[in-house]
């Protein structure tokens, strides 16, 4: 598995990282045991980076299960304080992750998003860096922050990463955002990179998601919205089967274009979907199929 270090003088961590999203039940009930080897499997092909959040439902239990047997120290393990940033709140979710997780600290802890109008961003990255000092995180980070909201952080606490939405129809960090970053030394891990499904290529649009899969509340998954980007998809296939990937890899393989993208996270909810992406780490795009998929990502829906 290549690697890419985590922002300037960052720790060096694998180009795809396993998002645990999933595994927490999010996208659809995973049993317990594939999902820990669902955890097992991406380590095992060399993965090193796991992120999830306080926010996960089950997904840090599972993941804590998952990392006994010296799976722990093999791997860069991010999670995330994602509902009240007060510094209480974020000491009590830290110390809710440690247990979780069962560990004695984390290697990456970020803010799940921008809430300042509750939360004084001040005192919430004052938090963030009074943890890192007290060894409870190597690192800390943002998610879901622009480059003006990064700004305003980073002058609290230097930070060492973010964690946008990055995926071929979710390009807004591009002219602002990652220009920032790289500016800064910030790295990049980046998320939803299958847009939670919608380029994996294997939905039809008549598919029904089961409510308590979040994507059952999603307008991008109903309807004519949903027939518009599975026709999309159709086109995308096309690009994939003159690569020689599938669609998956080539969506995730499209963003690590990017050098300012250290690490892409990707969900899965079985050993053998990560056995299908991790080869997308070795894919480097050509220009000329890159021009391609921007004239057909021009075409892309609006939503
Ligand atoms: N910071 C944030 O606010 C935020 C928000 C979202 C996500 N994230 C992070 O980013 C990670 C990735 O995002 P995500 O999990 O939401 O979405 P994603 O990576 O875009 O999509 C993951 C889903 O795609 C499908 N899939 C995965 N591999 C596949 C394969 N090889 N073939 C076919 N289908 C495959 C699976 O669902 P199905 O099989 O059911 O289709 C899987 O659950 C998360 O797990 C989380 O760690 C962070």
């Amino acid at each position: 598995m290549k690697t890419r270090e985590l922002g300037r003088q960052g720790p060096e961590v694998s180009v795809i990282g396993l998002g645990a999203w999933p595994i927490g039940g999010g996208m659809g009930v995973v049993d317990a045991a594939v999902a820990i080897s669902t955890v097992r499997s991406a380590i095992d092909a060399g993965i090193t980076l796991l992120d999830t959040a306080q926010a996960y439902r089950t997904s840090e239990s599972t993941l804590g299960r998952a990392l006994g047997d010296g799976y722990r120290d093999r791997c860069f393990l991010a999670t995330k304080v994602s509902s009240d940033y007060s510094p209480t709140g974020i000491r009590t979710a830290m110390d809710n992750s440690l247990r979780a997780l069962g560990v004695d600290h984390v290697d990456l802890y970020q803010v799940h998003s921008w809430r300042a109008d509750v939360y004084p961003i001040e005192s919430t990255m004052e938090t963030m860096a009074r943890l890192q000092e007290e060894g409870k995180t190597r690192f800390i980070g943002v998610s879901n922050f622009n480059a003006e909201q990064m700004s305003q952080a980073y002058g609290v606490a230097p930070f060492h990463s973010s964690q946008p939405r990055y995926n071929m129809i979710d390009r807004h960090i591009e002219p602002t955002d990652l220009p920032f970053c790289e500016q800064r030394g910030i790295g990049n891990l980046v998320h939803s990179p299958l847009a939670k499904g919608l380029l994996t290529g294997k939905y039809r649009a008549d598919h029904v998601f089961p409510d308590e899969d979040e994507r059952s509340g999603f307008p991008r998954f109903q309807g004519k919205q949903f027939a518009a980007y599975m026709q999309l998809g159709d086109r995308l296939r096309e690009v994939a089967h003159d690569v020689g990937c599938t669609m998956v890899q080539l969506a995730i393989a499209w963003c690590l274009r990017q050098p300012a993208v250290n690490c892409v996270l990707v969900g899965a909810k079985s050993p053998s979907q990560v056995a299908d992406y991790v080869p997308a780490a070795d894919i480097e795009l050509s220009a000329d199929e890159l021009a391609r998929l921007d004239q057909i990502l021009a075409g892309a829906p609006v939503d």
